[in-house]
């Protein structure tokens, strides 16, 4: 699939709305929410139907989205800070918070939900050069590259990823409140 040019724009979301979207087991976008569809840009039609990564932006570390499969394809939910791309290039950072469905039976992902709230600042400032510098690995040593240099990154912490995550979106209070209300909503 061709992206769109990234334009160094950034689309201001609004505080009190929310973004969501699930996908089947493979990330195939089955639903998009109304303010998903105003501000990736494309229309309904254009997303139900297409790999999530249409909205990929090529600022984001693959490693984020490697450590996200891997958590939601074992049934546990993931917090992470995204930067989207949007159909005329613009970009929105987002918290957002994946939530598998599992199914009972096989114990296999059988959808997954995302919800999405406009990043704090503070957060994009703390996460934007940890990015710019796992991409950087990358393009040089690949996948390996990055998460080592990640696993170091939270060691010198002595932090899990996911404390780092709270810690840096400060999950435990608004965003707690919110994710838990919009779940509730979803089931
Ligand atoms: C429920 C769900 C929501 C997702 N939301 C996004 C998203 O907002 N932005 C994004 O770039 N990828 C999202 N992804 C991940 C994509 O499926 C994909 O793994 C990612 O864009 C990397 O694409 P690539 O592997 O083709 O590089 C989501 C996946 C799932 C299961």
């Amino acid at each position: 699939m061709k992206h769109p040019e990234p334009i160094n724009h950034e689309i201001k979301l609004s505080t009190k709305r929310y973004i969501v979207s699930e996908t089947d087991k493979k990330g195939i976008i089955e639903y998009a929410n109304d303010y998903f569809v105003e501000i990736a840009g494309y229309t309904k039609d254009e997303l139900i139907g297409k790999p999530h990564s249409i909205i990929r932006h090529p600022d984001m570390p693959k490693i984020v989205f490697k450590m996200m499969w891997d958590r939601i394809q074992k049934g546990g939910n993931m917090l992470a800070l995204v930067k989207n791309l949007a159909k005329d290039g613009s970009f929105y950072w987002v918290v957002t918070e994946f939530e598998p469905k599992m199914d009972p039976i096989t114990n296999e992902m059988i959808s997954c939900t995302a919800f999405r709230k406009a990043a704090p600042r503070d957060a994009i400032k703390v996460i934007e050069p940890i990015y710019a510098k796992l991409i950087e690995l990358e393009k040089a040593g690949g996948m390996e590259a990055s998460e080592k240099y990640l696993h170091g990154f939270l060691e010198d912490k002595k932090m899990t990823y996911d404390e780092f995550i709270d810690n840096t979106v400060g999950n435990k209070g608004v965003f707690k409140i919110f994710f838990t209300m919009m779940k509730k909503l979803f089931s």
